[in-house]
């Protein structure tokens, strides 16, 4: 994680001569480049060729609102912010929680839901921060999961490309744990008999990424996103995947 960030922040510096495209030139050329995983259930799913999920919903409807096309681009999630840098899209909208870390590399625009890293076991296993103490907890690489459980004392970790693959060491017993985003978690508990969620560990506000100093994109973004919270479709979107209203209150 240290590595990943000092590459990070290497690639910003480097990256900063070269200029992202403005709202300006996205707007003239009609079509607005969005980068996601596509392997993060319910967010962001890449089924076949297919991209589903809340976030690809939002962006799709972020983009109708300012009247643009998107073409997606998916690439693994360690590598999305690098991609940022190298001007191979617009933005990100891929679950990243705003950090401070993160923040040195990238803009970000007003969050588009609020939610924690929950922890999940199977029956009996550790529930709270105090009960992982001892045990291997699983999850996904570049994370706010990898760094919350890293601070807590005694933990070991078992790091994973993708978060699905993290879910399945815990079903496979490779680990005691997995942490990770609590909607997540719930769709997990209701997908697989005998697992249990846990205490959320903390909380973040998540958002979408933009090349850092891109202010006339993140301008337009933020404003695409209060229209759609304003008018009902994204309570739509968000009680499709989850049931409930998800936006930060
Ligand atoms: N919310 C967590 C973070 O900020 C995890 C995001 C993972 N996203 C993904 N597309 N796999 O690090």
């Amino acid at each position: 994680m240290k590595k990943a960030l000092f590459a990070l922040t290497a690639l910003a510096l480097l990256a900063s001569t070269a200029q992202a495209r403005t709202w300006d030139e996205i707007k003239k050329s009609g079509t607005v480049k969005v980068a996601t995983e596509g392997a993060f259930p319910p967010f962001n799913v890449l089924t076949g060729k297919v991209l589903s999920g809340f976030e690809v919903d939002l962006a799709n409807a972020l983009a109708k609102q300012l009247g643009l096309k998107v073409e997606w681009v998916t690439a693994p999630f360690d590598g999305l912010l690098i991609g940022l840098q190298q001007n191979r899209y617009d933005f990100v909208i891929a679950s990243h929680g705003i950090t401070p870390e993160r923040r040195k590399a990238v803009d970000f625009t007003d969050p588009h839901y609020c939610t924690g890293g929950a922890i999940v076991s199977k029956a009996g296993g550790p529930k709270t921060a105090a009960a992982l103490k001892g045990k291997i907890v699983a999850v996904q690489v570049g994370t706010t999961y990898l760094t919350n459980v890293q601070k807590l004392a005694g933990v070991k970790t078992l790091v994973y490309p993708k978060d699905t693959d993290a879910q399945t060491a815990l079903m496979t017993g490779r680990a005691a744990a997995w942490v990770g985003d609590r909607f997540t978690g719930l769709d997990l508990i209701k997908a697989q008999k005998g697992l249990q969620q846990g205490d959320l560990l903390f909380k973040e506000q998540i958002a979408m990424a933009v090349k850092k100093g891109n202010a006339s994109l993140i301008k337009e973004l933020n404003a695409a996103l209060a229209k759609v919270e304003n008018n009902g479709t994204y309570a739509k979107i968000s009680n499709k995947y989850f049931g409930q209203d998800i936006r930060c209150k």
